[in-house]
């Protein structure tokens, strides 16, 4: 099997040393009775952990994919309707804000990320009123709402790169993009040779001989940064959603921006094919980005509790730090829990490595399990009833950590990624590999609502773009709401708690002693967490039983379960 994203930017960092651990994991305490905690109810929480200036250091992000999460116009592609009549959902699952992949104006050459027009909805997706009620609907529930921005490149439709093409070699219209001349006699090779992250070479050829850079499909020219028209043109595209009242962005391939002096060959000894990237890899994390990220600091600084997070798959978390000095980005994914296999060790290492590495810069950690270009959690760690109970103990690894956390839309119902067709396949991925990599189609499923019947009131009309299997019959919105056992369940309370908990709103934590293929860890002066990733039932930790993500057996913590105690 070669799913590229599964190990996409696998950059095989070096595992780290292990902190010192302190305090006794011991326990003889009675946990008769001990079960999930608290009612399911529509509290509602105090403000302040909503708003403020920093409301991002704790905050508990939402990804919408919007071609997958909910359709209001019955034409079965997802769109700013169907997100805006889903907000009451949101909101009862206790998110604090939103972060909505792109809606923006696109061929959808790569589901949106090739923007045409990054400052005008996708009359797929609806309009900018669409987007303005949305906004407004979700800031009226305390829901925040940010948004993607793709500074690395832009769709071959756009004015500029058309303009680049029709101006011909050394003009101006050409100097925003990378346009340069071929290798060899008559300049029909590449100008380097770089791959591109979908299969192929980085470059393509135009009909005047000139070739242009595309780290990714050859439908997304990269933009040229040192052009000082590009900064300017991006600073404007950020103040156009600030002003429409977005609280923030997600800022894409945010390590890509710069590219090296003179675009030197790479050594590809190493390399693994698409999806993949080198450690170091010349292509990306040039120190040069981070001029560029201040720019973006300057300008979102300008507004009021506004935020920005990054994506950057960087060679270790100490290059990662760098993305969020003080005056860079706010926040930046660690995509080390993402590729973390299941074990305890693996779960620790990422997650000490990154706390310290974030605290050097004073940035809070900012936690994943999934996202639109990964597999999902529970299919990694194994899918099926052990996949299952191991993704929700990971969720509630995930929101008891210190700093902000992301979940994936349908992280809350345990979806499983879908092995669809090879005549469904959409990503670019798919064709550009030759039908070796399949791509990320199977974690970009349309959510499940209710019903019984594919497409499960994700629209109204049509199949949706993405055939849904007929088994989510059983893992629907509606079939997990009132059951008390369930994903969305354990979610929903995991969330109310964390706005309740004073420990978990503060950096507070130290790591405590467990048994083989476990890990504890206090948050505050008295709330421990405990994961048993190992395959047999342990002792629980002494303390009061707040949650759990499986069934207890008597005073046992079953193997795949977390629990967060009171101790
Ligand atoms: C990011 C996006 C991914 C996209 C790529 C190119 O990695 O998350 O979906 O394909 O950038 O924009
Ligand atoms: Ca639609």
């Amino acid at each position: 099997m070669s799913d590229a994203h599964q190990n996409q930017h696998d950059l095989s960092a070096k595992p780290d040393q292990r902190a010192a651990r302190s305090a006794d994991y011991t326990t003889n305490l009675d946990l008769e009775g001990a079960e999930f905690g608290g009612e399911l109810n529509g509290e509602e929480l105090t403000a302040e952990y909503r708003s403020g200036s920093d409301w991002w250091r704790t905050a508990v992000f939402y990804q919408i994919y919007p071609k997958s999460f909910a359709d209001g116009n019955g034409d079965g592609i997802g769109d700013l309707i169907g997100v805006k009549d889903r907000l009451d959902y949101l909101a009862l699952l206790g998110v604090d804000a939103l972060w909505l992949s792109p809606f923006y104006k696109s061929p959808m050459a790569d589901g949106g990320y090739d923007v045409s027009d990054p400052t005008d909805v996708d009359p797929m997706f609806g309009t900018l009123a669409d987007f303005d009620a949305m906004i407004t609907a979700a800031h009226e529930r305390g829901i925040k709402v940010t948004v993607d921005i793709v500074p690395n490149h832009l769709s071959d439709q756009h004015v500029w790169f058309q303009q680049a093409l029709a101006a011909g070699p050394g003009s101006p219209e050409r100097a925003r993009f990378i346009f340069m001349d071929g290798r060899g006699p008559d300049g029909s090779e590449p100008p380097n040779n770089w791959p591109s992250i979908f299969g192929g070479p980085a470059w393509t050829r135009v009909p005047d001989g000139q070739w242009y850079l595309h780290i990714f499909a050859p439908e997304q020219p990269d933009v040229n940064w040192a052009n000082p028209e590009v900064p300017a043109e991006f600073e404007r595209i950020l103040r156009f959603w600030l002003e429409r009242g977005a609280d923030g962005f997600r800022v894409d391939v945010a390590h890509s921006m710069a590219k090296p002096e003179g675009l030197p060959d790479m050594d590809l000894t190493a390399y693994q094919g698409p999806g993949t990237q080198l450690n170091p890899d010349l292509r990306f994390d040039n120190d040069g980005v981070h001029e560029h990220l201040k720019m973006f600091r300057r300008v979102i600084d300008s507004y009021e509790n506004r935020m920005a997070v990054g994506e950057a798959w960087v060679a270790n978390d100490e290059r990662l730090a760098l993305y969020v000095r003080g005056d860079e980005l706010h926040l930046t994914f660690n995509f080390r829990l993402v590729e973390a296999p299941w074990s305890a060790e693996s779960f620790q290492s990422a997650i000490d490595n990154s706390l310290t590495a974030m605290a050097e810069v004073g940035a809070p950690c900012t936690w994943v399990l999934s996202n639109h270009d990964v597999i999902r959690h529970t299919t990694r760690y194994g899918g099926g009833p052990v996949g299952h109970a191991r993704g929700r103990a990971a969720a509630l690894v995930q929101l008891s950590l210190p700093g902000a956390a992301y979940l994936y839309n349908g992280d809350e119902l345990g979806l499983e990624n879908v092995n669809l067709p090879d005549e469904a396949l959409q990503d670019p991925t798919w064709e550009r590999s030759g039908h070796t990599e399949r791509g990320r189609d199977g974690e970009r499923v349309p959510m499940p609502w209710e019903g019984t019947e594919p497409p499960f009131g994700f629209g109204a009309g049509v199949q949706p773009w993405l055939p849904v299997p007929p088994e989510w019959a059983a893992v629907t919105v509606e079939a997990q709401l009132d059951d008390e056992g369930s994903t969305l369940s354990l979610y929903r309370h995991a969330l109310r708690l964390r706005r309740q908990l004073p420990e978990l709103h503060g950096s507070a934590f130290s790591w405590q002693r467990g048994p083989q293929g476990c890990l504890a860890y206090r948050r505050g002066s008295n709330l421990v967490v405990a994961l048993n990733a190992g395959d047999v039932p342990v002792e629980l930790p002494p303390g009061e039983v707040l949650l759990s993500s499986s069934a207890l057996e008597g005073n046992k913590l079953p193997a795949n379960t977390a629990v967060w105690l009171r101790a």
